[in-house]
């Protein structure tokens, strides 16, 4: 692939902003610029010293006066729940048995999961999500549609076929047996295949005998790199739920950690109701809480404790996502609306450059990816996006006002959603410029 020269304003995070003044935590350019080639990002920085880099005659794409971002990332959500979206259900234990579970035995069938995988990957693109990390369903046809997708728009994706042998439909079920061959199979046939991670995905306690829990910690041991994914107190009566089934555990936590399935690799969805001892776990062993700030509300789960867990004295890693379909945006501009909203709720302040810290370096480094993506540093993938505040009739009056990057973000995350995204470059490529309809 020839070099492009991609130019506009650039931002990209060095760490976690520790205030809104605190200008160290990125890097800025008005007039910035960034060289791409071979799906790589080979320089970065202001428009006059990239451009001193660049060969002759390299074509360039002015996005002026946009903001170029590193491309958004997920770090959970469910490939198969695009059509359970805005189900009506009073809680997520009757949202997960009425909607939830009916749909997922859909992806029995290839043909609808490979319909679905292609939705979802135009609707990944379309927000400027560059990297997600899914859960596909009990079925190994699912993941092989997602991984197939994935593999065909060369985008870095991490997901993984859910383990669940009890506690849902019978079309939904595996065993300890099948659900550790059928993860190895996937591990074996699309984990490093393109830009595919495969995650071990035992779906939560309560659908997973103990014996599936072993075999779930048989496979972390086997492969101690990949990404582990599962649910965490995200409701009360999952929790108390929970304990009844694993009466020996000292609590949720416990239960994961009996078998081995704590780590800086391991993606724990919600983590609303934690005790201290929990935390104290999570952070222990490195785990994540992933705050999914839709979701929560949607489902009326609780309120996250996000500046708790990160500023404790034992602090505990956080990333963000959108939990589709318990969630109900695909972007994460929204989704980080809902984040500022339930830290306000909680008499706390979350700054927009932490938002965006947290969609972009923040979910790399949960990820421990951060080599690869979430910032615009040369050798990293070119998976970048392209931001316009004033995408909408109402977001343009609005951008009139605007005279600084914290107002302009700010605005982005109140107001922006799909629309705000101008283009979303994966490995190099415009692939929003691509999608049909
Ligand atoms: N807990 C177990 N499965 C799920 C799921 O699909 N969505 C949510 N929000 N929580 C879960
Ligand atoms: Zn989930």
């Amino acid at each position: 692939m020839t070099a492009t020269l991609i130019r506009g304003r650039t931002l990209s995070f060095r760490r976690v902003p520790a205030s809104l003044d605190d200008a160290d935590a990125y890097s800025y350019e008005t007039d910035g610029a960034l060289l791409v080639e071979n799906g790589l990002i080979v320089a970065s920085g202001t428009y006059e010293a990239v451009k001193t880099q660049a060969p002759d005659g390299v074509p360039e794409i002015d996005h002026r006066p946009h903001l170029i971002l590193p491309g958004f990332i997920d770090t959970h959500l469910h490939f198969p729940q695009m059509q359970v979206i805005g189900s009506y259900a009073a809680n997520l234990l009757e949202w997960l048995n009425t909607y939830t579970f009916p749909e997922e035995c859909r992806f029995v069938e290839t043909a609808h999961a490979q319909r679905i995988a292609t939705h979802f990957f135009d609707e990944m693109v379309r927000h400027g999500t560059t990297t997600a990390v899914a859960y596909c369903s009990v079925h190994k046809t699912s993941a092989d549609a997602f991984f197939a997708e994935a593999l065909a728009r060369n985008m870095r994706m991490v997901a993984g076929k859910v383990m669940m042998d009890r506690n849902a439909p019978q079309g939904l079920l595996d065993t300890p047996q099948m659900g550790y061959d059928e993860t190895r199979a996937v591990i074996e046939q699309w984990h490093g295949k393109g830009r595919n991670h495969v995650a071990i995905t035992p779906r939560f306690a309560i659908t997973s005998t103990p014996e599936q829990m072993s075999a779930a910690g048989a496979l972390v041991r086997e492969f101690p790199d990949l990404h582990v994914q599962t649910h965490l107190s995200e409701n009360r009566d999952e929790i108390d739920f929970t304990c009844s089934l694993y009466p020996d555990a000292a609590d949720y936590t416990d239960v994961y950690a009996r078998y081995g399935l704590l780590g800086p690799k391991t993606l724990f969805g919600h983590c609303i109701h934690l005790s201290e001892r929990e935390m104290d776990a999570m952070s222990e062993t490195g785990s994540i809480a992933v705050h999914c700030p839709t979701s929560n509300l949607f489902l009326g789960s609780g309120l996250f404790p996000l500046k708790k867990l990160v500023n404790r004295e034992k602090p505990v890693r956080v990333s963000v996502a959108t939990d589709i379909g318990g969630g109900s945006s695909y972007s994460m501009l929204r989704t980080m609306d809902e984040a500022y909203k339930i830290q306000q709720l909680q008499g706390e302040r979350l700054n927009p450059f932490e938002s965006f810290y947290y969609m972009t370096l923040g979910n790399a480094e949960a990820l421990s990816l951060t080599d690869k993506i979430g910032t615009l540093e040369p050798g990293t993938d070119a998976d970048f996006i392209v931001l316009n505040m004033a995408a909408t009739p109402a977001m343009a009056l609005k951008a009139e006002v605007v005279t600084s990057l914290a107002d302009e973000l700010f605005l982005l995350q109140t107001m922006g959603d799909d629309r705000a995204i101008a283009e979303t470059y994966v490995a190099g490529m415009a692939a929003k410029a691509e999608l049909t309809g």
